[in-house]
């Protein structure tokens, strides 16, 4: 039976070379003899697929004089490697690769030394072979691949690859300074279905899976192979019965023409689907994750007996990549300084000694932490149980090293402690014990020591230890102050007024902005008002102390004469708000009107919302959603003079490094408008954002910020844009009419899909989808003030059930 299988499996590459003989790929020959010479300038290095697109050779190891046999993007600037030989360390320059017939590959060191080989083939290679899909492999007399690339997978998988095995697929590169070794994490096929799983090194003891793809069709149809459709992109499990199960359905579908792709499992544990543009003028380019897994590593499986995602005695937190950071509970540091892939340890000794037991509660204090918690440390549980018992009890108890209490229940753990993780929505606090300062043991110097036996030593060794630690961080921390003291002044002369007005705007000369961007060079962005330039300018007299800033260069001729442009300037130069992108200086000589802004470092919403990235979170959404509110709000009310915005949508809002959400572009419109009267100006704005009243001579007020921030908070809400036509069926194509239908009929849930986690959040879903309803009122007058969008939005006061918003227009005839 299972031969037949197997003969079937083999029979099925061969029917599709028949019944598609156009489809092979072209291919790189390359003869027996040829050889690559490893950092020699003289000699060739690596071979280059057809297209260009990848290499195979060697490639230099950061920080050293030794090479590594790689394949790896050649095309892009940053170095991808692929696929790497993990079957030696790296080798030293001059090292030589070559094709063999009796031995395959085969490098020799400089003086001829055999250091590795693909080991002996059956039959005599005639050629090596280097498709344009970044497979390199060695073809027999027989045209038979007697060894590949593609066959012995390293950390990653490339479209058109298929590796038939079961049990290890991928295995994680190693990190610290071991950059040919395995890291600890491994892909598998198992059981029918794929896994992510952590070993515990050396060795290769197999923890739970952290992650499981679903077998709902397992148990028919078990598992052959793991491969990346290069057509449908989507990486498979490849059944038995020729049927391809994807993992990732639903992925955002980018042409593996127009993009570079790849899988790749990270050195962190994360499974992660790349793209990269291939066109050099598609802006800024780089690797984008466009589907990954699992979700939320820092859960973990908490029937795992190992350290967990991050190491002992450590904390997981999902950054917003959901990519894990890992950090060490305060009192703690990591073991290994320079290496920050080892766990972490107590700057304390633990004090479990003869000497006095009940001492020991005077000597230490516990930290209060909320939010974090090891799930599977635990050695005792007390129930029922004050706070303040559970925290003596843990105090008195010298294994104790953190006490957990919630509800009635404490829960003592015990060191080293594992899966710690950042849990949010729970009511428990996690207590922390460590030494109280200056009650360390006192140090061997001292008289009273002496007496103590080789404990005394290992604790002397750690207080050390410890203190150097604590010494470095203080020095760290002072240097960091005076730094950024300096830093502060140096930025508050240089932007004071040369007419000594209390403004921190700086005027510039144009010359000056010239320089700042190498003279226009590189292009941010459009917008409707100018094009943004990258720039950085001098903020000190020293060669280094210069700062990143985007330059806008207005492109429309202003009315008002010089004096109202440096007014309306200093007016947006006086708003301080962290919702709002800074205004840093202007330029206005002759027909030259530029702003000097902030540069934030994560683009616009619309790339962010719309670009072929993975969708932003939803606890990200709803945060953007509140963080440009407030932004308005400022804009509203807050400020000296009031500004209306005009023109709010998802490319005017600019995200920090940490996305937090900034308006940009703001009192611009009044520059544009001031001496003209708005009830016949063009109109402003962008279509799809634009409130009714612009149609209608109607007066302007802050209310057509409000209908626009409606339409962007719909946007935020669904991922997509207010105007789609290319979305499936007329009904969906505007957004702000499908989501009133949805709401209608109560259907929002169809809104966002399959985005389990605003589902999850349901009722706050649903908030915010009536008060997207209630901003895009086309009455302005029924349409809420910014500051009771905020009090709805935060969930403070109730929001009323919304009335149809377009009681004028006809609703859109399906
Ligand atoms: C490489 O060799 C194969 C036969 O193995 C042949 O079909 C192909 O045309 C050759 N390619 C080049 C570029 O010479
Ligand atoms: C600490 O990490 C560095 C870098 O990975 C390594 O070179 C060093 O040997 C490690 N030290 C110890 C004591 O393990
Ligand atoms: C790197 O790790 C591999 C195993 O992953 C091991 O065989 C090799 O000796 C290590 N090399 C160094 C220099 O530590
Ligand atoms: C998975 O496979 C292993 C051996 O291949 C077997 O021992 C184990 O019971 C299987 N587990 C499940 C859930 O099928
Ligand atoms: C955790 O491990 C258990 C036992 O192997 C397994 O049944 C479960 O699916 C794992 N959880 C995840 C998220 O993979
Ligand atoms: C990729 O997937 C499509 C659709 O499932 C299928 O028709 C095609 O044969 C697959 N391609 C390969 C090379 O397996
Ligand atoms: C996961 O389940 C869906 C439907 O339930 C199915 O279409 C898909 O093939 C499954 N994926 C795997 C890897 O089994
Ligand atoms: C690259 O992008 C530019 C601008 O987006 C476009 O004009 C050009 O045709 C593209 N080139 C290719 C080869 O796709
Ligand atoms: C250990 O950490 C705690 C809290 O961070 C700190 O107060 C204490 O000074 C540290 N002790 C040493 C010896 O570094
Ligand atoms: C948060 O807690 C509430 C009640 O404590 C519970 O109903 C809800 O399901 C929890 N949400 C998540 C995401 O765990």
């Amino acid at each position: 039976m299972a031969s037949l299988f197997r003969g079937l499996s083999r029979l099925i590459p061969i029917l599709c070379i028949l019944l598609f003989p156009h489809i092979a790929i072209s291919q790189t020959n390359i003869t027996v003899g040829s050889f690559i010479v490893a950092g020699d300038d003289k000699a060739p290095g690596h071979w280059l697929s057809p297209s260009g697109d990848f290499a195979f050779g060697f490639s230099q190891v950061e920080n050293s004089d030794s090479f590594l046999l790689t394949t790896w993007f050649d095309k892009i600037p940053e170095k991808t490697s692929v696929w790497l030989n993990r079957e030696i360390d790296p080798v030293p320059r001059g090292s030589r690769l070559e094709v063999t017939s009796d031995r395959g590959l085969v490098i020799n060191d400089h003086k001829g030394g055999f250091l590795w080989s693909t080991g002996t083939v059956v039959s005599r290679v005639t050629h090596g072979f280097f498709e344009d899909s970044g497979n390199f492999g060695l073809r027999d007399e027989y045209f038979e691949t007697s060894w590949e690339t593609f066959d012995n997978p390293t950390d990653t998988i490339l479209p058109g690859q298929e590796i038939r095995k079961n049990g290890v697929i991928l295995i994680s590169r190693g990190s610290g300074s071991n950059v040919s070794g395995e890291g600890r994490f491994r892909l598998y096929l198992k059981n029918r279905t794929v896994q992510l799983k952590t070993v515990n090194l050396p060795g290769s003891y197999e923890n739970e899976p952290y992650y499981s793809s679903n077998g709902s069709d397992a148990s028919t149809n078990p598992a052959t192979a793991v491969g990346f459709n290069r057509s449908t992109r989507y990486i498979y499990i490849l059944r038995q019965n020729g049927v391809q199960s994807p993992l990732n359905l639903g992925i955002k579908v980018v042409s593996s023409q127009d993009y570079y792709l790849r899988a790749t499992l990270e050195f962190d544990g994360v499974f992660i689907q790349y793209s990269y543009p291939k066109n050099v003028s598609a802006g800024k380019r780089k690797w984008s994750a466009i589907w990954l897994v699992p979700d939320n590593i820092c859960v973990g499986n908490l029937t795992t007996k190992g350290s967990g995602v991050c190491g002992y005695n450590r904390i997981c937190k999902l950054g917003v990549n959901k990519r894990p950071k890992c950090q060490c509970p305060r009192g703690f540091s990591l073991l290994n300084q320079s290496d920050e892939y080892t766990g972490c340890i107590p700057n304390f000794s633990q004090g479990c000694r003869v000497v006095d037991p009940s001492s020991s509660q005077d000597e230490f204090v516990l930290d209060e932490v909320a939010n974090i918690n090891w799930p599977t440390s635990d050695y005792e549980r007390l129930q029922p149980f004050g706070e303040d018992d559970c925290k003596d009890s843990c105090l008195r108890d010298c294994m104790c090293a953190v006490a957990i209490f919630g509800g009635d229940m404490c829960w003592k753990k015990k060191l080293p402690l594992s899966n710690g993780r950042y849990e949010f929505n729970t009511s428990s606090k996690a207590f922390v014990k460590m030494r109280k300062y200056g009650s360390e043991p006192q140090s061997p110097g001292s008289p009273s020591s002496g007496s103590n036996d080789d404990n005394a030593l290992i604790i002397a060794g750690s207080v050390l230890l410890g203190s150097s630690v604590f010494l470095n961080f203080m020095l760290m921390g002072a240097v960091g102050l005076g730094f950024f003291l300096i830093y502060q002044k140096k930025l508050s002369r240089i932007f004071m007024d040369e007419s000594g007005l209390d403004v921190n705007i700086r005027c510039f000369k144009y010359r000056e902005l010239e320089d700042a961007t190498n003279g226009f060079k590189e292009e941010l962005g459009r917008g409707s008002f100018g094009i943004v330039y990258r720039g950085d300018i001098e903020v000190g007299n020293g060669s280094n102390s210069r700062t990143e800033v985007a330059i806008k260069k207005l492109d429309r001729l202003f009315q008002e004469s010089e004096r109202e442009f440096k007014t309306e300037v200093l007016v947006i130069g006086q708003t301080h708000h962290k919702n709002l992108v800074r205004l840093l200086g202007y330029c206005n000589e002759g027909q030259n009107r530029l702003l000097v802004y902030e540069y934030l470092s994560n683009g616009t919403l619309a790339c962010f919302l719309f670009g072929d990235e993975m969708k932003p979170s939803w606890e990200q959404r709803v945060q953007i959603a509140v963080d440009v509110g407030k932004g308005l709000l400022y804009l509203h009310e807050e400020c000296s003079t009031q500004i209306i915005h005009c023109d709010i949508k998802p490319q005017n809002i600019l995200l920090d490094e940490n996305y937090g959400a900034k308006i940009s572009d703001f009192g611009l419109a009044k520059l544009l408008l001031l001496s003209q009267t708005h009830t016949n100006t063009a109109i402003r704005g962008t279509r799809g954002y634009v409130a009714p009243e612009w149609f209608r001579n109607s007066p302007i007020t802050v209310k057509v910020d409000v209908y626009s921030f409606g339409v962007l908070l719909l946007e935020i809400l669904c991922c997509r844009r207010s105007v789609d036509i290319e979305i499936g069926g007329e009904d969906k194509m505007i957004l702000a009419d499908w989501a009133y239908d949805c709401y209608r009929e109560k259907t929002i849930d169809a809104l966002v899909e399959n985005d389990e986690e605003a589902l999850s959040d349901f009722k706050r879903l649903e908030r915010f989808v009536m008060v997207a309803i209630w901003c895009i009122q086309e009455d302005p007058s029924l349409r809420p003030t910014m500051k009771k969008v905020m009090l709805m939005l935060e969930g403070i006061i109730q929001v009323s059930i919304p009335p149809c918003p377009f009681p004028f227009s006809t609703i859109s005839t399906v």
